[in-house]
């Protein structure tokens, strides 16, 4: 099977794209707003682009909602507020905080605070305005570097650029210069509902000329 992009709907590419690219790590992106709520959503289109500086991108589309006339769509909290405020914090998200990242994904509005609603503490960031969420055992403070935007249409992403101002690592989590994946287990993301953890692993050295 050959498939054009320009002959499907960006429904189809994005099923193709999230079914292919896995697993996925998850962004849970802490933000403020500029009226000072505390957002909180996870971003699967997520990855680590540089150590120096070091640099994470993710990507939020467009909030696109199907009407009986076609798509609206408008921004999501969490660009909104990187845009306004130039900060946000990634968390990483382990397996016990599965349940607690999926329902901060709900279409909350903009005044309701996704960690008043699913239980979650707002710890203070050194760095950056935004909260970090208190329960993870990795976040990272980062300032924005760039935005990237893909276009106005519904499926359209927003590239989020952040550079790295500071780590915060749980002191069971970071040991010997390197994170503990048990102590961390993160989770990744499937397509639809799935997710993965990291249980099933094996290791294969670096090749040698
Ligand atoms: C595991 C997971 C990964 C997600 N990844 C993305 C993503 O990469 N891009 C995106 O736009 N939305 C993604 N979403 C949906 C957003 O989290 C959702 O639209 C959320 O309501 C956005 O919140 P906000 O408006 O507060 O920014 C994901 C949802 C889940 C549960």
């Amino acid at each position: 099977m050959y498939i054009k992009t320009n002959e499907i709907d960006f429904e189809t590419s994005y099923k193709i794209l999230i079914g292919s690219v896995v697993p996925r790590p998850i962004a849970w992106v802490s933000t403020k707003s500029k009226s000072g709520t505390f957002n909180l959503a996870p971003f699967s289109f997520f990855n680590a682009v540089s150590s120096n500086p070091p640099i994470i991108v993710f990507s939020a589309g467009l909030k696109t909602i199907k009407t009986e006339h076609g798509y609206e769509v408008g921004p999501k909290d969490t660009v909104r507020n990187v845009k306004d405020t130039g900060e946000f914090v990634v968390n990483i998200v382990s397996r016990k905080l599965a349940e607690q990242m999926n329902q901060t994904s709900a279409n909350y509005p903009p005044e309701v605070s996704e960690f008043d609603a699913v239980g979650l503490t707002p710890a203070p960031s050194h760095m950056v305005s935004a909260p970090r969420v208190g329960e993870s055992l990795v976040s990272m403070e980062c300032k924005l570097y760039q935005h990237i935007e893909f276009g106005k249409e519904a499926g359209a992403g927003n590239l989020i650029i952040g550079e790295v101002l500071c780590f915060h690592l749980d002191d069971g989590v970071y040991k010997d210069g390197y994170i503990d994946i048990d102590v961390l287990d993160p989770i990744g993301r499937l397509a639809g509902i799935g997710y993965c953890t990291v249980k099933d692993r094996f290791e294969i050295p670096r090749p040698k000329l």
